[in-house]
């Protein structure tokens, strides 16, 4: 906790230093998956250290930067509606830069779109964010940091400005080089590129020493980490990040099945911190529909890697993400993947319409799905799943597991949590004092709804 107040300091000093330097003052608005949310921390950082200051809406902003997702074409269509909502900003001398991953696909056709945008960038450019902010000060326009998917180098820096309380994320590998037939990230991301070992247990050292104590290992595919140092592989790193002094829980994301091996499950197995959840997209049930995915796996070897983590010592929860209506995907494809489901039995599915993205090979697929068939197959998808979810749940009804806590619900009288099966917990204590976020405590469940658990601290 120490650290979090000298942290507060250096920030309340670069503060000043900054508003007495020139008025250097940003607003910076995150869409999209963890990975982006996590750049932001580092980008804010970033900007601090070059003596910006954050402000809290559009109109206090000097500098207004939207770091984008386009992973669906409704994500990518929010941030050109917010760029339109607030263009008349830029007649009061406001600067905007659109970072991400909708700058790093249509890069200079943002400048055509949106013309009073200054500055574009993709996430693999931001280790040039200092040099483009001087450029942006000298009062250049159109200035671009976009990748041709050839950079080996990670984004790392000892200034981010981390944003969530209670959790250190770390990104360990950037990029992705699979090339689903339907995805944008290879696109915008650039090619898959790891950090050292090394670096990475340094910052997990760094975290720790903050007052942290869980951690969150990201990547687009986090588990097809590739140390550089050659020292470690994936289930190596994770159990040494675990065993850093002061880490109670250790997360990653997303884990791609076809890079999930053995020892991961190994590894929860044997190292405690190491939490009880595994995401392990699957995207769809049908052989045939994977297969035109580019998913590279079949639905039997997907279901070997759930045998594998249903036979742990521990009771991992495994959530997925599910695609319905990808081109051609027919009933009996769908009937597959609702097969799957009720075979898995998730404790939490992300399921989203096919979107249609560009550069991508599934583009040109014959997409002759009505979108009321899509729709139709998503409720009947979720419906199930609820149901799912509702019996695995009411399963706990009973237990006593342990919560960290991450904030309060005082017009309920509940505090709010996590378990490690990453399951929200809602529970009443006997203290009238409400436990600090970061916190950990014991519940007794004692409900069960088809997304949360109910209790009493114990
Ligand atoms: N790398 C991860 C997924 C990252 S993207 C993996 O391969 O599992 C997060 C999720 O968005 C994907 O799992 C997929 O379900 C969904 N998604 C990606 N592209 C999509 C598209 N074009 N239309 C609909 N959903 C998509
Ligand atoms: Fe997209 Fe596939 Fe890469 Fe995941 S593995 S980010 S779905 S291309
Ligand atoms: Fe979106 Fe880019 Fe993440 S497309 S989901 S922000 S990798």
């Amino acid at each position: 906790m120490r650290a979090f107040r000298l942290r507060a300091a250096e920030k309340a000093f670069a503060v000043y230093w900054g508003s007495m330097a020139t008025d250097k003052t940003f607003y910076l608005e995150t869409f999209g998956c963890q990975m982006n949310a996590h750049d932001s921390e580092k980008v804010i950082g970033t900007l601090e250290q070059q003596g910006y200051r954050q402000v809290e809406s559009e109109e206090e902003a000097g500098l207004i930067l939207y770091n984008t997702c386009s992973i669906r074409d409704k994500a990518e269509q929010k941030v050109f509606n917010r760029l339109n909502d607030y263009k008349k900003l830029h007649k009061q001398g406001k600067r905007f830069g659109v970072l991400g991953c909708v700058a790093q696909q249509e890069g200079e056709k943002i400048f055509e779109r949106a013309p009073y945008v200054s500055l574009v960038s993709g996430s693999a450019s931001y280790r040039k964010l200092p040099e483009m902010l001087t450029r942006l000060e000298a009062g250049e326009g159109r200035i671009t940091g976009l990748d041709d998917r050839q950079t080996d180098e990670t984004f790392e820096t000892e200034f981010t400005a981390r944003q969530n309380q209670y959790r250190g994320y770390i990104t360990i590998i950037e990029g992705c080089d699979k090339f689903c037939s339907y995805c944008v990230v290879p696109y915008t991301r650039g090619k898959e590129r790891s950090r050292t070992s090394t670096s990475v247990l340094h910052e997990a050292r760094r975290i720790a020493d903050l007052g942290y104590t869980e951690i969150q290992l990201l990547g687009q595919n986090v588990n097809s980490y590739r140390d550089p140092e050659g020292k470690m592989s994936f289930a190596e790193l994770l159990a040494a990040v675990g065993e850093v002094a002061g880490i109670r829980r250790v997360r990653f994301t997303t884990s791609h099945p076809r890079d999930f091996t053995r020892d991961i499950v190994d590894a929860i197995d044997r190292v405690p911190t190491l939490c009880d959840h595994v995401h392990l997209p699957v995207q769809s049930g049908s052989a045939r529909i994977l297969k035109a995915m580019a998913r590279e796996y079949s639905p039997e070897w997907y279901l070997e890697r759930v045998a594998w983590i249903k036979a742990s010592r521990r009771q991992i929860s495994i959530s997925t993400d599910i695609i319905v209506g990808f081109p051609g995907e027919t009933e009996d494809d769908f009937i597959q993947t609702m097969d799957l489901l009720a075979e898995v039995e998730y404790d939490c599915v992300f399921a989203f319409k096919y979107s249609a993205r560009p550069n991508t090979p599934a583009l040109v697929m014959i997409d002759s799905i009505p979108e009321a068939e899509t729709a139709k197959r998503l409720q009947a998808l979720l419906d199930r799943q609820r149901e799912i979810q509702r019996v695995n749940y009411s399963k706990q009804i009973g237990e006593i597991i342990e919560v960290m806590v991450e904030g309060t619900n005082p017009a309920r009288g509940q505090i709010a949590g996590r378990s490690s099966q990453n399951k929200p917990v809602n529970f009443t204590s006997p203290h009238p004092i409400a436990p600090a976020p970061g916190s950990y405590l014991r519940v007794m469940i004692t409900g069960a709804y088809p997304n949360s658990l109910v209790g009493e601290s114990v």
